[in-house]
């Protein structure tokens, strides 16, 4: 079977808003990519995942679309884009677009439409949307159809005077979501999709695409999550945009998808299914929550890692997708915590915890994501005011935690330490003014570290973070990293991170200590013939070792010296 492209691609998450501003408004911009263009080749990826670029009123950064056809002015125009296409496919670079298909802003004018009796195209776009009339209680006072919850905190109705209803939305109340039973719809999306594969683009991620289907019966439910989340006729759709769409025209489609069983991994991304290439599982992303914390709950409170638990979400997935589908890698995205700062140290030990994270990640198998910044070690953001943050999520949250009994400082450590908008910040290019990000102010602030941490600083030193990043894409390439077979040494060990990946070339063996404290490990396999190629620590390969904090090393026993 040939490979596809993406089969053994390092696709760079570029979040266009922070990756560099190219018309001096603060803004990153399709101007900043190509006029960065460089940056891809340089670090060896072969792909660019360019974060939602349409017209839209950003309340939620763009997932808010007010108008698929065009760009927002923040990012430029029709052709920016497709220059940034042509630019980055003469370089060799796929480009690979958002898809929102869940939701709309709501101020697209299907939406506008859809709310208002007296537009004249009412009658066909209302049923665009999901409307339930109010209940009300023993007093005759309107209530919501359900207690159902929004992932942005909140409940999922809004209601519509003009109509006296209620309309559904999963996020913001700026975001309506889409009936996927309204075959009209359905076509005009489609229409959408088609005509941004025909802009270039070489594929899709998929947004929120195990939401697309909803429970019509509505039951009142506290939170609710399941009434609207990997319900059996989701997967009706995205077969059906599979087939239509992104088959037909070779277009790589990844999608979200969180607790995936094998039965439907493989519906997903099967190799003979129709509905994704990869799956973007996020087992991996939340694993140190103090589920006890009732002021900031959920993901918002900060707990112990559990190591163990990162590794087996890896090992599950790898596990579940060998020889049905292809598996994804990544650490982190726009809407978790940096992962230095999340997973490693970005004190004490932060260059060394980064390439901790690097080695550990990126030598498993599959295709592998990395997310704007990783390549330099940025950190979470040093915001002192609320207002310093940006994302829609952060100011409802705010809220919720002092309503519970937060104080200020509490409630600030928690968004420091967890909010979305820790990924977001201004790319730091080099210690210039706002980090050459931009030569107006930047729509959120730089991180105070850029003058540490920042590119420039690190292109020509041979030990940095981002060197070892280049040097980790090109060994993934040469190794063929992406096809080989993970076996984790330890697995139940709740601090080591130890695999071997054995590939057409070799047996890669990485050995780590993802803890900040010394730990003994055991190695029980032949170490005979394995030579050092990276390290944060030495060469320090034996049958017993000991650890010091985040000790990381990578060995590699070629198939030559096997025989
Ligand atoms: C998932 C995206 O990753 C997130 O950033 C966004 O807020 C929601 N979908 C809604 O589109």
């Amino acid at each position: 079977m040939n490979q596809a492209w993406w089969q053994d691609a390092v696709i760079y998450q570029c979040y266009i808003r922070s990756f560099k501003d190219g018309n001096g408004d603060g803004i990153g911009d399709f101007r900043g990519l190509i006029d960065k263009i460089d940056h891809f080749v340089d670090l060896g990826v072969d792909a660019v995942w360019v974060s939602p670029h349409y017209k839209s009123p950003m309340d939620d950064n763009g997932y808010d679309v007010s108008d698929y056809y065009q760009v927002s002015e923040d990012y430029g125009t029709l052709d920016d884009v497709r220059e940034f296409i042509d630019t980055a496919h003469g370089h060799g670079i796929k480009v690979i677009f958002d898809l929102i298909l869940n939701h709309t802003s709501d101020e697209h004018p299907w939406f506008q439409a859809a709310k208002d009796p007296t537009h004249p195209d009412h009658a066909k776009y209302h049923d665009y949307y999901i409307w339930q009339p109010p209940k009300y209680d023993a007093e005759g006072n309107r209530m919501k159809p359900t207690r159902w919850l929004s992932w942005f905190g909140g409940g999922v109705w809004d209601y519509n005077e003009p109509t006296d209803e209620y309309y559904l939305h999963i996020f913001s109340k700026k975001m309506p979501d889409l009936n996927w039973r309204n075959e009209n719809m359905k076509t005009d999306l489609k229409a959408i999709t088609k005509w941004l594969i025909d802009l270039g683009v070489d594929g899709f991620r998929i947004d929120a695409s195990n939401h697309l289907e909803k429970n019509w019966d509505f039951p009142d439910d506290y939170p609710g999550y399941h009434h609207f989340s990997s319900l059996p006729k989701h997967h009706e759709y995205l077969e059906e945009w599979g087939r239509e769409l992104f088959q037909p025209n070779g277009v790589m489609a990844m999608g979200e998808a969180g607790g995936a069983s094998k039965e439907e991994a493989e519906k997903y991304v099967g190799y003979d299914h129709n509905e994704f290439d990869m799956l973007i599982h996020f087992g991996h992303c939340w694993q140190d929550c103090d589920w006890d914390n009732q002021i900031t709950t959920g993901k918002w409170a900060k707990g112990r890692l559990n190591v163990k638990a990162v590794k087996e979400s890896f090992f599950h997935f790898d596990k579940m997708l060998r020889g049905i589908g292809q598996n994804l890698i990544y650490w982190h995205n726009h809407d978790q915590p940096r992962i230095l700062s999340h997973y490693g140290n970005d004190t004490e030990y932060r260059v060394k915890s980064a390439k901790m994270l690097l080695y550990t990640l990126y030598f498993m198998p599959g295709t592998a994501i990395v997310y704007q910044g990783e390549e330099i070690g940025m950190t979470n953001v040093d915001y002192q005011r609320l207002d310093d943050f940006r994302d829609v999520e952060v100011f409802t949250e705010y809220e919720n935690f002092m309503s519970r009994g937060a104080t200020h400082d509490m409630a600030m450590q928690a968004l420091r330490d967890r909010a979305r908008d820790n990924a977001r910040s201004p790319f730091q290019w080099n210690d210039g003014p706002q980090a050459g990000f931009t030569t107006a102010t930047p729509w959120m602030n730089v991180v105070g570290n850029y003058r540490t941490i920042n590119l420039a600083a690190q292109q020509d030193d041979p030990d940095s973070i981002y060197r070892h990043y280049k040097r980790v894409f090109q060994l993934r390439k040469q190794w063929q990293v992406a096809g080989g077979t993970l076996a984790f040494i330890d697995l139940a060990d709740d601090d080591s991170y130890m695999y071997t990946n054995d590939t057409a070339q070799g047996t890669i063996l990485v050995v780590a200590n993802f803890r900040n404290k010394a730990i003994d490990v055991r190695l029980a396999l032949d170490l005979d013939g394995f030579e050092m190629v990276l390290s944060n620590c030495g060469d320090k390969l034996a049958p017993t070792l000991t650890l010091a904090p985040y000790d990381a090393m990578v060995y590699v026993k070629t198939k030559e010296q096997d025989a």
